[in-house]
């Protein structure tokens, strides 16, 4: 009976030590053929077979995208009921609901690898997921709404128009609507820069004051310097980035200065000047002082902007019981009619 006892526990050890490899075997299989369709170009769609940790990268890159489209409403929110006119008015408020848009469609595409929505908005509340650094700045005058949308949204453009690219399908394909979109919120920003630079000498002078403010910070945007960035080599690999941070940022700088300076507006960097022999414009050194802790919560609105969003949660939640109430109602009604 013992010898048998025995003998049954080695046939288990057996079969467990044996089973390891075979599961490496076929994990490493499976690596191999979804790097294969990555480099075929080929998109993964949500029901596809997909390393772990390409699942994590992208529910934490779209569930901070998301989360930077609306909070990005908030410092523009500000200047909708001080618009300078009727017309501006509407157009703002129209690129302020494209924003809360794009966040929906991000949303949504969280949640296609099988991520909870409202945890990943708890996730913003609770300061574990990040958003934007520029969105931590405030809003002190109307050239702001002008320098937003040249500087910010012609700076997201040059970040997401790669991102219709992504080997990840539900994001790619939300990114060229978004892209679309954010090409009228650039134009609507410089249009605004345009008029105050032809307008009178303060008008002109809050549009330099805007352009001092937000230049640096729009360039924080593209994140730390490629040798800093610890996601950019693997998001490259899967194709999630398709051009580094550095890369992006000197785009962002070459197309950039010429509009400022078709505007009449000076650059706020002494260091800055045309390079004959990269093609490029050499620039001066980013504060990553400032940018580390404006990320790290210590910005000029942080706590003000986590405030709103948390309130906004929190006062909408009625509204939100209501309209699940409702739903259930409803569907009560259909199956006694059925
Ligand atoms: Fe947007
Ligand atoms: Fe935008």
């Amino acid at each position: 009976m013992l010898i048998l006892f025995v003998l049954i526990v080695l046939k288990h050890i057996f079969v467990l030590l044996s089973c390891v490899p075979m599961e490496n075997k076929n994990l490493e299989l499976l690596e191999e053929k979804f790097q294969q369709k990555i480099d075929q170009d080929i998109k993964i769609e949500p029901n596809d077979w997909m390393p772990d940790n390409y699942r994590q990268t992208l529910i934490r890159q779209i569930s901070q995208h998301a989360h930077s489209e609306v909070v990005g409403m908030l410092p523009e929110g500000n200047w909708i009921t001080r618009a300078p006119n009727l017309r501006r008015k509407a157009v703002l408020l129209a690129k302020v609901q494209d924003e809360a848009g794009h966040g929906l469609y991000l949303y949504s595409a969280v949640e296609t690898l099988g991520a909870d929505r409202e945890d990943t908005i708890d996730d913003l509340h609770s300061g574990k997921v990040k958003y934007s650094s520029i969105f931590n700045y405030p809003t002190l005058s109307w050239a702001d709404m002008g320098a937003i949308g040249w500087l910010v949204d012609g700076a997201a453009i040059m970040n997401q128009v790669p991102l219709c690219r992504c080997s990840y399908g539900p994001y790619a394909r939300a990114m060229v609507r978004v892209c679309k979109e954010e090409s009228f919120h650039q134009r609507q920003g410089f249009e605004i820069m345009t008029t105050l630079c032809k307008g009178t000498l303060e008008q002109k002078a809050m549009a330099q004051d805007a352009f001092n403010r937000f230049w640096w910070p729009a360039l924080m945007m593209f994140g730390p310097n490629d040798a800093e960035s610890k996601h950019t080599a693997q998001s490259m690999k899967w194709k999630i980035k398709r051009s580094t941070n550095d890369e992006l940022r000197q785009q962002f700088i070459d197309v950039t200065v010429p509009q400022a300076e078709l505007l009449g507006l000076t650059i706020p960097d002494a260091d800055l000047k045309w390079n004959e022999s990269t093609n490029h414009y050499d620039f001066g050194t980013i504060n990553w002082d400032e940018f580390w802790q404006v990320v790290n919560g210590n910005g000029p609105c942080n706590a003000e902007r986590i405030e709103a969003r948390t309130k906004a949660k929190e006062n909408g939640l009625w509204v939100r019981a209501a309209a699940m109430a409702h739903a259930e109602k409803q569907r009560e009604r259909t199956k006694q009619s059925a």
